[in-house]
């Protein structure tokens, strides 16, 4: 018996954290472990951005915050949405908050009620269907694979919905697949939340910077469903501040006020050094976002080249984000050389890990078990040696 509640004890532990700290404990242990489970940018805070926080300490911007952000930060993310986005909000629609993990938490915790559907495309990033477990909804998943780009269409959109459908929630660029949908895709897809007033839309738009295909579109550019969308976004991957904790909701008055009501009552205003650092980081314009993209798109190339030389693994070229979810079903049921069978994801993930000493995430946690996920958020050097083994690696499996 324990006393801990249902609730956690139904909760699945991180996966991408989980393969993350087995890695580390390798690594503790003198074993030179590359690591490429780990969902953030290798490049540093833009110097303006560290400056702008030490000056926020000496200036003493070390009191509560007001719930929602400060005003200036949240009118410097309503220009933002305006100038890259050509989107219209008052400041008022938006809530700054501790990272878009804490937006999306927030989202499903004040729109969804007990019993009541959450539409999620697998696959999906893996809190998703968590928060939706501790809400106490029902995740309900449109399948995709990579001969459909991991994209869903209007039709499989159409038929996931039902009287209980309260929320559609996606990325786009996506982790972990890196599919990025179109204006056209996404246009297509408008239409038919059109028909479905009841239907609210969660865009998790955290990646929107690191897009190789055209201009990022949002799916709150469709006026005739926007005032139903409600966008996340926030500075972890634009700015490489995964560490600050500082992402954002933007949102019709009524949901913007209840996810201040929810954030009030759990962890008030985030952290107030965080967000003067916030307002310079836009200040300073898109600058290291450009230099940081650079990188990631010469990596991307890197990647692909040596991924398509693996014998027994299915890739595609992605179009975003900082991550390939190539297919690797064709070994389940091989042996390793002690006799151990790889009987899904995680088997694999793991022997990648114990063999090749590189960790990747398994893609059951994502809702996919044919795929393993690799963050090429790494060097060059580790990228390339990185695939070596895993090569290497895979070959000894019969
Ligand atoms: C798709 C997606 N949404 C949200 C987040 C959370 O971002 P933040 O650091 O702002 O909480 C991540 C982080 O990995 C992510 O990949």
């Amino acid at each position: 018996m324990t006393y801990l509640s249902d609730r956690i004890q139904g909760l699945s532990e991180s996966a991408t954290l989980k393969m993350t700290k087995l890695g580390r404990e390798l690594a503790a242990k003198g074993i030179n472990v590359i690591s490429l489970s780990i969902g953030e940018p290798d490049f540093n805070t833009p110097e303006n951005v560290k400056e702008a926080a030490k000056k926020a300490i000496d200036n003493n911007f070390t009191h509560y915050t007001p719930v929602p952000g400060y005003p200036d930060l949240r009118k410097a993310i309503a220009k933002k949405l305006k100038l890259e986005n050509n989107l219209d909000y008052d400041f008022s629609q938006i809530v700054v908050s501790t990272g878009a993990k804490q937006s999306l938490s927030n989202v499903i915790l004040t729109l969804v009620n007990p019993g009541e559907e959450v539409i999620i495309p697998t696959p999906y990033w893996v809190s998703y269907s968590e928060m939706v477990l501790l809400a106490e909804g029902t995740s309900v998943f449109i399948d995709t694979d990579i001969e459909a780009d991991f994209k869903i269409t209007p039709a499989q959109l159409e038929a996931a919905i039902t009287p209980k459908t309260k929320l559609f929630m996606f990325s786009s660029p996506c982790n972990p697949t890196g599919s990025v949908y179109s204006r056209e895709e996404l246009a297509d897809l408008a239409k038919v939340f059109e028909k479905y007033p009841q239907v609210f839309i969660l865009s998790d738009e955290i990646y929107e910077h690191i897009n190789f295909k055209a201009e990022h579109v949002s799916i709150a550019e469709f006026d005739s469903i926007k005032d139903r969308v409600i966008i996340v976004n926030g500075f972890s991957k634009a700015f490489a501040m995964t560490g600050w904790r500082l992402g954002y909701i933007a949102a019709n008055k009524e949901i913007a006020a209840a996810n201040e009501k929810m954030q009030g009552q759990t962890t008030s205003g985030t952290c107030s050094i965080a967000q003067r650092a916030g307002i310079a980081a836009y200040e300073d314009g898109l600058d290291s976002v450009q230099m940081m993209k650079e990188s990631f798109l010469r990596r991307r190339q890197l990647v692909y080249e040596l991924l398509k030389e693996i014998p027994g693994v299915k890739t595609n070229l992605p179009d975003g984000a900082f991550y390939f979810f190539p297919e690797i079903s064709s070994f389940f049921g091989k042996k390793d050389a002690q006799g151990n069978l790889i009987n899904n994801s995680a088997d694999l993930a793991l022997y990648l890990l114990n063999e090749a000493h590189v960790a990747t995430v398994g893609g059951d946690s994502f809702g996919n078990d044919n795929y393993i996920r690799i963050s090429y958020a790494a060097s060059d050097e580790n990228l390339i040696e990185a695939l070596k083994r895993i090569k290497v690696a895979l070959a000894k499996l019969s």
